[in-house]
């Protein structure tokens, strides 16, 4: 049987030069201590908003969550972005009321890009007014390519989302991450939200699956039980060029 949860890959990766691919889980954590330090001047979401519940209860397909991203899994997310100290072009697909963003925004070093895609209208109207500093794109993370080239930037160093792969269906799955692999350098890192609760539905389990096909390597970050729902990171890195897939990465059920 195979191991329940992975947390290195069999290849170690080597250093992606935009973002500093992690090697090893406890490399992310030590990224993520680092987030400690930020900037104050920039607020995130107030608790008492009740637009993430208001839409989650409008929409459930498209938010697929009762409750944003606390504040310790965004520091896991932000802790991505840590390892380099020149400019990268960050995107986020899914802000939704900002939770995951205002820290991205944080840890951004001078001179780069991080731009949001949300597809959902009245989050998109709310994110415009709260951080009106954002590049949001209000569209489909599916379009990532063309929202990229649209914004004048090339492909990005970090991929971010907080989506919910859970109730999206298995075409919907593949068509977002055919946009992801599209918009991601070689060697550029791809993390995504992960609650725990949904991880052994179907849909969860298929998007695993998928994450192994796709990347030569899938880690992920210790579980923030503080969140609600608890939830990890997965964080997978793009193929660097021609590469192919690690054997044994691609493929390879985990639960
Ligand atoms: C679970 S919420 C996460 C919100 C926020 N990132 C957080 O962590 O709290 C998922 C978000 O993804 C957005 N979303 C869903 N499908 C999308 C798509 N195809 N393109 C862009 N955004 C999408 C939803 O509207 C919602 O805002």
């Amino acid at each position: 049987m195979l191991p329940r949860r992975r947390t290195d890959c069999p290849r170690q990766p080597a250093p992606h030069p935009c973002v500093g691919w992690p090697a090893t889980r406890s490399e992310i954590e030590i990224m993520t201590a680092r987030t400690e330090q930020t900037s104050p001047t920039i607020s995130p979401p107030s608790w008492r908003s009740p637009r993430f519940l208001t839409e989650a209860l409008r929409s459930p397909h498209q938010i697929g969550a009762i409750a944003r991203s606390g504040r310790r899994l965004a520091a896991h997310a932000a802790g991505l972005i840590a390892a380099r100290s020149g400019p990268q072009t960050v995107v986020e697909l899914g802000p939704g009321d900002g939770a995951l963003t205002v820290e991205l925004q944080r840890r951004l070093p001078a001179d780069s890009n991080l731009i949001a895609v949300e597809v959902n209208t009245a989050m998109a109207e709310h994110l415009s007014h709260t951080l009106p500093w954002l590049k949001l794109i209000h569209g489909d993370a599916a379009d990532l390519p063309k929202h990229l080239a649209e914004a004048g930037l090339g492909r990005a160093d970090l991929i971010v989302s907080a989506l919910p792969w859970s109730v999206f269906n298995v075409e919907l799955q593949q068509r977002l991450m055919g946009a992801i692999v599209d918009g991601l350098e070689p060697g550029g890192t791809f993390a995504t939200v992960q609650t725990v609760p949904v991880k052994p539905l179907p849909r969860a389990r298929h998007f695993r699956r998928l994450l192994n096909k796709k990347f030569d390597a899938v880690l992920h970050t210790s579980t923030v039980w503080r969140n609600m729902p608890p939830a990890h990171l997965y964080v997978c890195r793009n193929p660097s060029g021609s590469a192919a897939p690690a054997a044994g990465v691609a493929g390879e059920s985990l639960n």
